[in-house]
């Protein structure tokens, strides 16, 4: 499996910049009040640890039986604290770490990008049923894909880490997609900030056309791959 370590850690300096910025604040008062906020991005990335050691395991496991790895690549991230307060103001909601923990389920963020649609399912059903961990939301954006044709299976799942003197249970946004869909995604988040589009209707439809081409593809690759695990070709 080809790693991308993408464990993006926001270091202190750099909050204290930003929320400096924000607020015209002196440095050493405002390093000891954002404490909270930076130990809060520190817990959010050792989740991020935890899940993501989960997802290798069940990789080995499976490449070791099937002698093939049904992941691709694992990408996580942290969200940027310009976004994560970006999200808190658009979001009505007032701006302390209790409430960005309790309002918020994308702050640790992990995609796993899956060679087959079954090892999506494989994958998530595995995870799921682990006895520490709790799936608190499912949106499974592949059997009803989205209007503009997006598709990705979501799960919100809630996993405990175990710090010096706590365990505490963090929240985590992880996202199982296809090489295609990924491949979609990615072209329609690119497109999302393209300003001064003439005619944003037809791209729009043309985007939901490929997303439906490269769903029947994903489709076809598993039907070759069951062809040939089952010895007809
Ligand atoms: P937020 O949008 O995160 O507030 O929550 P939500 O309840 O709308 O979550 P949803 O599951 O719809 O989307 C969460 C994430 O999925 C987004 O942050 C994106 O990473 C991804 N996503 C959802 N819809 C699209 C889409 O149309 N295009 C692309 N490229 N990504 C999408
Ligand atoms: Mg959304």
């Amino acid at each position: 499996m080809k790693e991308k370590n993408e464990l993006i850690g926001i270091d202190e300096a750099e909050t204290v910049a930003l929320l400096r910025q924000m607020t015209g604040d002196e440095p050493v008062e405002l390093s000891k009040r954002i404490r909270p906020f930076t130990t809060l991005l520190m817990q959010y990335r050792c989740a991020i640890r935890e899940i993501e050691t989960k997802l290798h395991v069940l990789n080995e496991e499976f490449s070791l039986e099937h002698e093939r790895n049904p992941i691709e690549l694992i990408e996580s991230r942290v969200k940027e604290p310009a976004s994560i307060l970006e999200k808190m103001k658009r979001k009505g909601y007032e701006l302390s770490v209790k409430q960005i923990e309790e309002k918020l389920n994308d702050v640790a963020g992990v995609r796993v990008i899956c060679s087959f649609v079954e090892d999506i399912y494989y994958l998530a059903s595995m995870l799921s049923a682990q006895d520490d961990l709790e799936v608190l939301k499912v949106k499974d954006y592949i059997k009803r894909p989205k209007k503009n044709g997006y598709r990705s299976l979501h799960l919100i799942i809630q996993i405990p880490i175990f710090l010096s003197s706590e365990k505490k249970y963090m929240r985590v946004e992880v996202q199982f997609r296809t090489i295609a869909m990924d491949f979609w995604a990615s072209l329609d988040h690119k497109l999302k900030y393209k300003k001064n589009v003439k005619n944003p209707e037809l791209i729009v439809e043309e985007l939901r056309k490929c997303a439906d081409t490269i769903s029947k593809v994903d489709v076809r690759m598993q039907e070759i791959r069951n062809m040939i695990e089952e010895g007809n070709i």
